[in-house]
């Protein structure tokens, strides 16, 4: 056993064949092959970008009649949808059918300070809406909701689940992002991008990682990456230093701009000197917080990586969800960078132990290499990133394993995880980046925050084989499954030793139990992103 994770092959499994038949049979029928998105991730992107375009964000009074609204807006032209949410005021998001909706509208609105715009030459789509004769008497607006759910609302949830695969699915649709969060996520890198364009002509900011990865919680920062190779060919030879400096002042331009003249971007810092430099700010009128960087294509194709793993089988969000959240309910991850285990690392871990099944539930990205064709063919940096990219010529999994084993399993895997291994000279734990082969994503790992996350895990499987001798009625309102798991445990675990660790696991679960009857929410954890 060692405490290697690598997403390439596994060791000793037979290569299938895991080209989907031309006529799929049907034999294994699961029932969610109709479901998956089967969309390319740049057709997805693509279609997305070109949607947002066509959309505007409004700062509307709070109190505003939804029709006449709607009927002012639609004398520039029809619209397709919107949506109001709230963030620090009321907002909307209005998409309209054709571009040119959107060109009639700024023509017809008022530039309140005409001195900036000269020296600025964007015109945003972030508008004001100002009434003047206020007397709308009622603001019986719906708005869509940008927020995870509370944790008791989610721990409610979870208790009256009829299964722990019921509990995985329902946190899954809890925190999974919504139809909204996604356009307003594309709507602000579309916003950023009309500013980055004043001087950057042609440029394009794309989100990725989790914002687009399949993977997104509500509450997760926007990443967003400058993407200038439509304008010029920097990536030729980005790795020289002079290219580096140059990535660095581009940067430093964009969030020099973005301080000043970017509406509503607010706490704009500059980090030019980590491995991989960005500027980080914070967009208030979509509440969320970007983290905008350039030379990053790698992570572009890492987001598509795990956009595929997470289409290909209904189990993998919905495990990975559940994993993040147990993670963060145990501040085994964090929002501060430090020793701690990221959540791409965790999802990482996650996908490596679904290759490992037995069938597997995910190809190893070897075989998804295999798959490509010349299409595909894809060198970043001298790095082969080369896999295929048609979802749809890839086999569906023929493992039928719930989520309930699932999630033991994986608390049982890595519960054991690297148990016989001493490397004293190296990383405590090895998660492959699956593109630069060379280089460790969890470098950041320390040992004992390794040490943390197994024992967490170990307790955890343990939790779960206990409650299947008996197990609460489902009506009990008590803590069971998942929600047993995701409550915090006590500390000084480290020192005790297995047996005595499982027993005092049960009187501590005994002792929560009892605590939850009076107050069923109240230890636990804070498991928002942010
Ligand atoms: P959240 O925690 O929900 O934000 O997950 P995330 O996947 O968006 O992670 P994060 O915002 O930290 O990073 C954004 C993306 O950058 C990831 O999805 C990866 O593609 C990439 N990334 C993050 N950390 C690393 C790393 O250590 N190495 C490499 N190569 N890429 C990374
Ligand atoms: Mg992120």
């Amino acid at each position: 056993q060692r405490h290697i994770v690598r997403l390439l092959s596994c060791p000793g499994t037979v290569a299938e064949d895991l080209r989907r038949d031309e006529q799929p049979s049907g034999s294994v029928e699961t029932g969610f092959e109709d479901k998956i998105p089967r969309k390319r991730f740049s057709e997805m992107q693509n279609e997305r970008r070109e949607q947002a375009q066509r959309t505007v964000l409004i700062h509307c009074p709070e109190k505003i009649s939804e029709n006449k609204f709607l009927k002012y807006l639609s004398q520039h032209g029809p619209i397709n949808n919107h949506f109001f949410y709230e963030s620090f005021g009321l907002y909307a998001v209005v998409e309209f059918c054709r571009k040119e909706s959107v060109g009639s509208l700024q023509n017809g609105t008022q530039t309140p300070n005409m001195a900036m715009e000269t020296a600025i030459p964007f015109r945003s789509r972030f508008l004001s809406l100002k009434l003047k004769n206020q007397t709308s008497k009622q603001s019986c607006i719906q708005s869509s909701n940008q927020l995870p759910p509370s944790n008791r609302k989610l721990f409610e949830l979870l208790c009256y689940a009829e299964s722990i695969d019921d509990q995985l699915n329902t946190l899954l649709k809890e925190f999974q992002l919504t139809e909204e969060n996604t356009k307003l996520r594309y709507l602000t890198c579309s916003l950023i991008e009309d500013i980055a364009a004043a001087y950057f002509p042609d440029c394009v900011v794309r989100p990725f990682g989790s914002s687009v990865n399949t993977f997104g919680k509500l509450g997760c920062d926007l990443d967003m990456f400058l993407d200038l190779d439509e304008t010029r060919n920097l990536s030729t030879h980005k790795t020289s230093g002079n290219f580096l400096m140059e990535f660095q002042k581009i940067l430093s331009v964009i969030g020099e701009c973005l301080d000043h003249f970017g509406p509503g971007c607010v706490g704009v810092q500059k980090i030019l000197n980590a491995r991989c430099p960005l500027v980080r700010f914070s967009h208030q009128a979509s509440g969320f917080q970007c983290d905008l960087t350039t030379n990053n294509k790698i992570a572009l194709t890492s987001s598509e990586l795990l956009y595929i793993y997470g289409a290909l089988d209904s189990r993998v969000r919905a495990l990975v969800f559940g994993i993040r959240c147990w993670a963060r309910a145990h501040s085994l991850t964090s929002s501060i960078p430090g020793a701690w285990i990221t959540n791409f690392s965790l999802t990482m871990m996650v996908i490596f132990f679904l290759q490992r099944r037995s069938p597997p539930i995910l190809p190893t990205l070897d075989s998804l290499k295999t798959l490509a064709d010349a299409e595909d063919k894809c060198i970043i940096e001298g790095n082969n990133c080369t896999f295929v990219h048609d979802l749809n010529r890839i086999k569906p999994s023929g493992n039928t394993e719930t989520l309930e084993l699932l999630l033991k399993e994986f608390f049982e895997y890595f519960g054991n995880f690297g148990r016989e291994q001493n490397k004293p000279d190296s990383s405590p734990l090895y998660i492959q980046n699956p593109f630069e082969t060379s280089l460790n994503i969890s470098k950041n790992v320390s040992q004992s925050q390794l040490q943390k996350f197994v024992d967490l895990a170990q307790e955890s499987a343990w939790i779960l084989q206990q409650e299947d001798a008996h197990r609460p009625s489902v009506s009990s309102n008590q803590p069971w499954g998942l929600a047993a798991v995701l409550l915090p445990s006590v500390p000084n675990r480290g020192s005790l030793t297995k047996k005595k660790r499982k027993r005092s696991a049960n009187e501590r679960v005994k002792n929560l139990l009892e605590s939850l009857k009076s107050n069923r929410t109240a230890n636990f954890t804070e498991t928002n992103e942010k």
